[in-house]
């Protein structure tokens, strides 16, 4: 495959450093050093989930993400972690130009951040939550709707609605996150508004992610309808649908202790377990994902396509549609 070679230059590149507005979506023991470094070679912004390393592990993992990419890289700190602030002091003494915080309060690590002269991308899911993020001073948020992959926010607002009233309300660049999985998701992404792209789901399925192959192949073969939401009074989790997942849900619309299930059989897909009793995160995008390929064709082919589809879109509107 050919590989389109030129950048996009905007607000979230900026921010980022990378030569498209395409974030990796972080994942707990997924994206880690080899992942990070797949993206960022691509021309994405390649983030290490710092959730479940040991400091001495995220240290290795930014200097594998580094031996093998000479972009930038980012690392994604779950701000209600209890070894949130470790993790960013790891990342600010390793040189890393943007942290990406997730879940929790971004005003407890502006300060600290900023001192440094580091960026900072917040995750968030609602309307008031992004408000709240930009006036705590981050440079921009990445905007997760409903039908992503891992949890997703209590407001159940799709990305396609989310995404065109947060540019209305914020001045800061909205990072789009949910539901894209080709060049026709990130150029609607631009079309409502949004400046960058964040990617999770699509990505489980390449060479270069660590997750079991029955995962991979769970993937391949989902179709739209293949995830469910567990934990939406708590913490709404989009999973695959498997043996495991539905009993966890029939669990829950009893209202009975789904906690006996997660004692027993229910483990994250990175901790063990087989197709029918791993919990798998994923996002209903899995319906369009029918191959497992590269990190580089990925993005080559969504940057190469976006362009083509803008193109196309530009000669319908001055009435020479083909
Ligand atoms: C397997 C998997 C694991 C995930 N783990 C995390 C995580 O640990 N932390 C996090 O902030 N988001 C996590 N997410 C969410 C992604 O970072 C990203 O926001 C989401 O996948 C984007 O939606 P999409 O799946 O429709 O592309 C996970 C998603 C998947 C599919």
């Amino acid at each position: 495959m050919e590989h389109y070679n030129g950048r996009w230059n905007n607000r979230v590149t900026d921010i980022v450093g990378s030569r498209y507005p395409v974030i990796q979506g972080p994942m707990r023991l997924i994206t880690l050093g080899e992942a990070a470094a797949a993206v960022s070679n691509a021309g994405g912004f390649g983030v290490i989930a710092a959730s479940g390393l040991s400091s001495d592990e995220l240290r290795e993992d930014i200097r594998r993400a580094r031996e093998l990419s000479a972009y930038p890289i980012g690392i994604n700190i779950p701000i209600y972690r209890p070894n949130a602030f470790d993790a960013l002091e790891i990342a600010i003494e390793a040189g890393i130009k943007t942290v990406y915080t997730s879940a929790g309060n971004p005003a407890k690590v502006i300060d600290l951040v900023r001192t440094h002269g580091v960026k900072i991308i917040h995750k968030i899911s609602g309307i008031e939550m992004a408000k709240k993020a930009e006036a705590s001073g981050v440079d921009g948020v990445v905007a997760m709707g409903y039908e992503a992959g891992g949890h997703v926010g209590r407001d159940n607002v799709t990305t396609f609605c989310l995404i065109p009233q947060l540019v209305d309300v914020l001045n800061i660049p909205v990072i789009a996150s949910g539901g894209i999985g080709d060049a026709r998701g990130v150029v609607a992404a631009f079309a409502l508004g949004a400046e960058g792209v964040e990617i999770g789901t699509r990505f489980v399925a390449s060479h270069d992610y660590p997750v079991p192959a029955f995962f991979k192949e769970a993937l391949c073969q989902a179709t739209g309808t293949a995830t469910i939401l567990l934990g939406k009074e708590a913490m709404p989790i989009r999973v695959l649908k498997n043996r495991t997942t539905a009993a966890v849900a029939a669990m829950e619309a009893k209202k009975a202790d789904a906690t006996m299930v997660a004692e027993g059989d229910a483990r994250y897909v990175q901790e063990g377990g087989d197709r029918e009793s791993a919990v798998m995160p994923c996002g209903q995008i899995a319906g369009l994902v029918s191959e497992v390929t590269h990190i580089r064709d990925i993005v080559s082919e969504i940057i190469s396509n976006s362009k083509l589809i803008a193109e196309d879109l530009m000669s319908l509107f001055k009435g020479n549609g083909k």
